[in-house]
């Protein structure tokens, strides 16, 4: 158990996140920050008081400032404006980075040892925001997307195959956006590739519907984007840095020539550890699979180049 985690943004993910994470007996104290008053606040006593139920003693505490957030080792990073339908990631470029921007700002001055996992929108350039405006190392800016976007793949295929979804070993990487990639070729079913077991336009369904998971889900809320899947892969991240699991999960680094790419932050098979980033596997990939990678990496650097941090 860590001494103090904080979620910034106690909106629909940050505040999801906080509740795992509380439930999940993660950090003694866990702090929310958000600009408007008395929501992180409100939020925080509620969530508090679900101790007794649900079997935990975290102290939560919801804010608007950072003080309370001095000394967080780890920051889960969920403020900004969330896709309505018809608007893509990338739409919210502008208005999210000068947030995080804002935001990283704040976590250098009161925890410059910490860790920061991003969530807001869109994802990758966000990641690359972050880094650039709070100084840390790569190690210590890290991005959640690959783990949603695998648990959805995963998902389809448990349900399209009828079998439990525990047996399904994949990883989705690349940006998180519609050039993601889902590694057709290391995806499989207690060891049984998963082209074996299910057709090639079935698994190409898949993979289409995979890319879309969020839209799919954006246009049924029509008011805001998913919040339940995306808290806990954020949640997942941070369990494994604070047990210091050495966990592999596809989560958004920043490349210096692995898989090829220099000066992009991209979704990659990581080692996560105590001190955050530890590791970039690089594996063999298909022909295509590197091809795809590369393009979906292109697609983060033209949103990257067009922010100033
Ligand atoms: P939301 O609108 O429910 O919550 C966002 C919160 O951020 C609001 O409470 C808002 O007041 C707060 N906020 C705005 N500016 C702030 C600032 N400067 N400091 C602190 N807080 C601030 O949105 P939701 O659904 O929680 O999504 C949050 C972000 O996460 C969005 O950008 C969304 O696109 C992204 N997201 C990313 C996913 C991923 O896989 N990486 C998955 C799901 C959402
Ligand atoms: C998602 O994939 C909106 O990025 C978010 O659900």
């Amino acid at each position: 158990m860590l001494n103090k985690i904080t979620v910034v943004g106690a909106g629909n993910v940050g505040a999801t996140a906080a509740q795992r994470l509380a439930e999940k007996n993660l950090a003694r104290t866990i702090v929310m920050v958000d600009v408007v008053e008395g929501v992180p606040q409100g939020k925080a006593l509620d969530q508090w008081q679900s101790g007794p139920v649900e079997g935990y003693d975290s102290r939560v505490y919801g804010t608007n400032d950072y003080e309370m957030a001095a000394g967080s080792e780890i920051f889960v990073v969920t403020a900004g404006i969330a896709r309505k339908p018809g608007m893509s990631r990338d739409d919210l470029v502008k208005t999210n980075a000068g947030i995080v921007k804002t935001v990283s700002e704040n976590i250098r001055r009161v925890a410059p040892e910490s860790i920061i996992i991003v969530v807001s929108n869109p994802l990758d350039v966000m990641c690359y925001v972050a880094m650039k405006a709070s100084g840390f190392q790569r190690q210590r800016v890290l991005g959640m997307a690959g783990v949603l976007d695998t648990a959805r793949y995963r998902m389809f295929l448990a349900e399209a195959m009828d079998v439990s979804v525990e047996d399904i070993q994949a990883m989705v990487l690349g940006g998180h956006g519609d050039t993601m990639v889902p590694l057709v070729s290391y995806t499989t079913v207690s060891g049984i590739p998963v082209t074996q077991l299910l057709a090639k336009d079935k698994l190409d369904q898949i993979v289409t519907r995979t890319r879309n998971g969020g839209a799919e889900i954006v246009a049924h809320l029509k008011t805001g984007s998913a919040y339940y899947a995306p808290s806990a892969a954020a949640v997942q991240m941070v369990e494994a840095i604070v047990l210091d699991k050495k966990r592999i999960l596809p989560c958004a680094a920043w490349l210096k020539g692995e898989y090829g790419l220099h000066g992009v932050y991209c979704g990659v098979p990581c080692k996560l550890g105590k001190g955050g980033l530890e590791q970039i596997v690089e594996v063999t990939l298909t022909a295509q699979e590197r091809t795809d990678l590369h393009a979906s990496a292109e697609a983060v650097r033209s949103i990257q180049a067009t922010v100033g941090v």
